[in-house]
């Protein structure tokens, strides 16, 4: 997309081609999907439609439109945040800078925290925690598939929390979703309880923050990412907290990188509270996730 005069329009279908090639030297991994992706974006249209339009020629205002993001996506910046938005759990979700994207294999954890809650809740209203809530992804996930929920969804950034609000709204869920600000359990009251405690902590070891690829490096927010020298900051005071805040035989549900699971079990060693201890694998059979449940 050459700001210099040529002959030929730029059609839907040359943007497409020259986008992909793009965005392919700059090594995304999806490039025609981006292409069209952001285009669909750019012309207010959906992707199918652009099948139907490919010799239609953009109005300067579009491509314009296009050309800003097309250098955002070959500086890395992930295409969630380009367009806005992400779809989880069949849901479509706001997001921006202030919060993580969304995850797929977040969605087994919540799957999970629907099991329990339909095993053991079914026939009573069931109170769920989603602490670190972030997008609020997983509370309104939740609150959408059990009608018996109550939700409450906490994080300590303001800024996600707004977007979680949002989030909460465009599904119609603001009267079973609370949110609070608070630094994990810390404006809770002191013996606010709850039946089940999802949470997807912060838990990247800082030295491996380097590491990670520059599409979450550089724009993911390092607040929902970084988990400290060990990865397990928030993670132990979460395990060693959750019981003051779990009703008898309450469950918890945390997602973890796989690396950590022998640190979690000293942990849980070491607290003794709690039984039927699982470790579930993700769709690539890394553990990713620990079901347990508070022995009283
Ligand atoms: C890994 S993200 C998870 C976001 C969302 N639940 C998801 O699964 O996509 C972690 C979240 O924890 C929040 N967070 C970081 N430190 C926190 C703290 N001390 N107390 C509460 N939330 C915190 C971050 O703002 C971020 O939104």
């Amino acid at each position: 997309m050459s700001t210099k005069p040529d002959d030929q329009p730029w059609t839907v279908g040359r943007i497409l081609t020259w986008t992909t090639d793009y965005l392919k030297k700059s090594g995304a991994p999806n490039p025609r999907l981006d292409a069209e992706v952001l285009l669909a974006h750019s012309l207010r249209k959906s992707r199918i439609q652009l099948y139907t339009m490919y010799d239609t020629v953009l109005e300067d205002a579009s491509r314009a439109t296009m050309r800003d993001l097309v250098k955002r996506r070959a500086n890395h910046e992930p295409v969630a945040y380009l367009v806005g938005h992400k779809e989880f759990f069949s849901l479509e979700f706001e997001v921006n800078k202030a919060v993580l994207i969304p995850r797929p294999e977040t969605e087994l954890l919540v799957m999970h925290a629907i099991e329990i809650a339909r095993q053991f809740y079914a026939s009573a209203s069931v109170d769920i925690l989603d602490l670190c809530t972030g997008s609020g992804c997983i509370a309104v996930a939740i609150a959408t598939t059990l009608k018996q929920a109550n939700l409450t969804a906490i994080d300590i950034s303001p800024d996600a929390l707004e977007v979680a609000k949002r989030n909460a709204a465009r599904h119609k869920l603001e009267s079973r979703v609370e949110f609070l600000q608070s630094d994990l359990f810390g404006s809770l009251p002191a013996d606010r309880k709850f039946h089940v405690l999802v949470t997807n902590p912060p838990y990247i070891v800082e030295a491996d923050m380097a590491t990670l690829e520059p599409n979450v490096k550089n724009h993911e927010p390092h607040l929902a990412l970084n988990g400290g020298p060990d990865g397990m900051t928030f993670i132990t005071p979460i395990l060693e907290r959750a019981p003051q805040h779990l009703h008898p035989d309450g469950w918890l549900l945390m997602e973890f990188t796989p690396e950590l699971q022998p640190s979690i079990q000293s942990v849980l060693d070491r607290l003794g509270c709690y039984r039927e201890t699982q470790w579930i694998k993700d769709l690539s059979g890394q553990i990713r996730h620990l079901r347990t449940r508070l022995s009283q």
